[in-house]
């Protein structure tokens, strides 16, 4: 049996042989270790747990097909917790914790104390609605999904992390227009992935496209939400959106045209790209 140290030097050279990331194996035997108590970096030379063995000689092929690790892994953190992820599901980006970030500072500005009602449409892990009512508990949350294995991720996630969100299955805005809910603050981070952009094969291979592709211009589900928001919008609510990098002008024109009286700001992400939008209704 190898050691940790070994069975390292030896599958990095395999990652660069494919040309493939060497930095993956080390990262990936880290969670491992992690899972069944055993410390990496104090265990290196030591020969490798037998529980660890398994599930590394289990996953390591699917990482070297290229299958992101979050799936091999079959969780991912998100603004801290813990979301099982799935080939249902989206794996939840770092640009969207920065979303999460950015509503709970509006959330002090605006609202700070009061009781108010959130939705996030196109839910999938559940990610940013499990963060959001998990951090704030005056938020009462609501969350939507078309994918109903999405929606059994969300829910699994949502009883792991122990906190309360209403999940409803529909397309868009239709679950709250049925229902007469009105919210306060609408998030979505829809598909925004123009149909002819070019984009990571592990990505391309493994995710669910339902997550991904927003039509020719990206502008797709951005605009769905935008012609129907007035119909579930308290007075004065809130709209907030993940964008593609390039999506600014063409969604700040869109959203202006819906509302015209509104107010568009825009937050660049950690990598200085245009990422966020609030809309002031
Ligand atoms: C980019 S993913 C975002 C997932 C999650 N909110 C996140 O930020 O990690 C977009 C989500 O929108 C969902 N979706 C696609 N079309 C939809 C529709 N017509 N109505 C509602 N949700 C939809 C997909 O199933 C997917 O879960």
């Amino acid at each position: 049996m190898n050691t940790y140290n070994q069975l390292i030097h030896q599958y990095r050279q395999i990652f660069k042989e494919k040309g493939l990331p060497p930095e993956t194996v080390k990262a990936f035997l880290f969670e491992l270790c992690n899972d069944n108590e055993v410390n990496l970096y104090l265990d290196i030379d030591k020969q490798v747990d037998n529980r660890v063995y398994d599930a590394f000689m289990k996953g390591i092929d699917r990482l070297l097909a290229n299958e992101p690790m979050n799936y091999v892994l079959g969780y991912s953190y998100f603004y801290g917790y813990r979301f099982i992820v799935n080939d249902a599901v989206l794996i939840p980006r770092p640009e969207t914790e920065e979303l999460v970030g950015l509503i709970l500072s509006k959330y002090d500005e605006y609202y700070k104390g009061q009781k108010i009602r959130v939705c996030d449409v196109g839910t999938g892990s559940g990610a940013i609605a499990i963060a959001l009512a998990k951090e704030e508990s005056a938020l009462e949350v609501y969350a939507s999904d078309i994918s109903p294995e999405a929606l059994k991720v969300a829910e699994e996630n949502r009883v792991n992390n122990d906190c309360q969100v209403t999940f409803f299955e529909g397309s868009m805005l239709e679950s709250y227009i049925e229902r007469d809910i009105k919210v306060d603050i609408l998030v979505s981070n829809p598909p925004y992935i123009k149909t002819i952009e070019k984009i990571e094969a592990s990505v391309y291979d493994y995710e669910p496209h339902v997550a991904l592709f927003g039509g020719q211009d990206g502008l797709y589900f951005y605009r769905q939400i935008l012609k129907d928001a007035a119909k579930i919008l308290n007075e004065k609510g809130l709209i907030f959106f993940e964008m593609g990098y390039d999506l600014k002008d063409d969604l700040r024109k869109l959203a202006l045209t819906y509302f015209p009286k509104g107010q568009v700001e825009v937050y660049k992400d950690i990598n200085g790209k245009d990422r966020m939008m609030l809309i002031m209704t």
